[in-house]
C-alpha cells in the first residue's frame, strides 16, 4: 500500500525523519509530499527541502521525495495511494489535524488519515522551534539532521549579511 506523507518540512526535523521511518515500516511505499506554505514566507525554498529531504532519506529504499501544489487529496488520487501518512506529537495537535482529516474524507471518501505517534523524544518538536532556536544562535544538535543543522545556519548567515548595512 502506498502513503503520503505531507508537510511543509520548512525545514524537516528529525521528529519528521523519526514519522518517516516508522511509516516506511508499515507501509510498502512513502511518498515525503512537500506542500508549497500558504500565506507564510518559506525559509527554504521547494527544491531546498526537497534536496534536504532526499539527502536524509537515501538510505530508506522505499521512501521517495515529491512536491505538489493544489490540494493534497488529488494529489494522493494522482499517485494511486489510499492513505495519508500524518504525526500526532500532543493534544494540541488534534484539533487542527482533526479538521484536516474530517475535510479531507469530505473532499475523498476513499482516501484514509492514518496517524502516528511520535517518539516521545520528539513530542514537542517542530520546525518552528528549530527555527527560532538557529535563528537566535542557539544549538540544534539533535534535533535536526547534520545536513540540516549546516544549511540552517547558512541561510541565517546569509540572512545577518543581508541585514548589516
Ligand atoms: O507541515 P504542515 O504545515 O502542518 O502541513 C500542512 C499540510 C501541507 C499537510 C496541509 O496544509 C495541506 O494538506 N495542504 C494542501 C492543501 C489542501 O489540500 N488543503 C485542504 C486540506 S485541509
Amino acid at each position: 500500500m502506498i502513503a503520503v506523507y505531507p508537510g511543509s518540512f520548512d525545514p524537516m526535523t528529525n521528529g519528521h525523519l523519526d514519522l518517516i521511518e516508522r511509516a516506511a515500516s508499515v507501509f510498502d511505499e512513502v511518498i515525503v509530499a512537500i506542500a508549497p506554505n500558504v500565506g507564510k514566507e518559506p525559509l527554504f525554498t521547494v527544491e531546498e527541502r526537497r534536496e534536504m529531504l532526499s539527502e536524509v532519506c537515501r538510505g530508506l529504499r522505499n521512501v521517495s521525495v515529491d512536491s505538489f501544489d493544489g490540494l493534497l487529496v488529488s494529489y494522493v488520487q494522482k499517485k494511486n495511494a489510499r492513505v495519508i501518512v500524518k504525526g500526532l506529537r500532543a493534544v494540541s495537535d488534534f484539533q487542527y489535524e482533526f479538521e484536516m482529516a474530517l475535510t479531507n474524507r469530505r473532499l475523498a471518501p476513499s482516501v484514509e488519515t492514518v496517524f502516528l505517534m511520535t517518539s516521545a523524544d520528539y513530542s514537542y518538536l517542530s520546525s518552528s522551534l528549530v527555527k527560532e532556536i538557529a535563528a537566535l544562535g542557539g544549538s540544534v544538535q539533535g534535533l535536526a539532521p547534520e545536513s540540516v543543522e549546516e544549511k540552517l545556519k547558512q541561510r541565517l548567515q546569509e540572512a545577518v549579511r543581508r541585514d548589516t548595512p
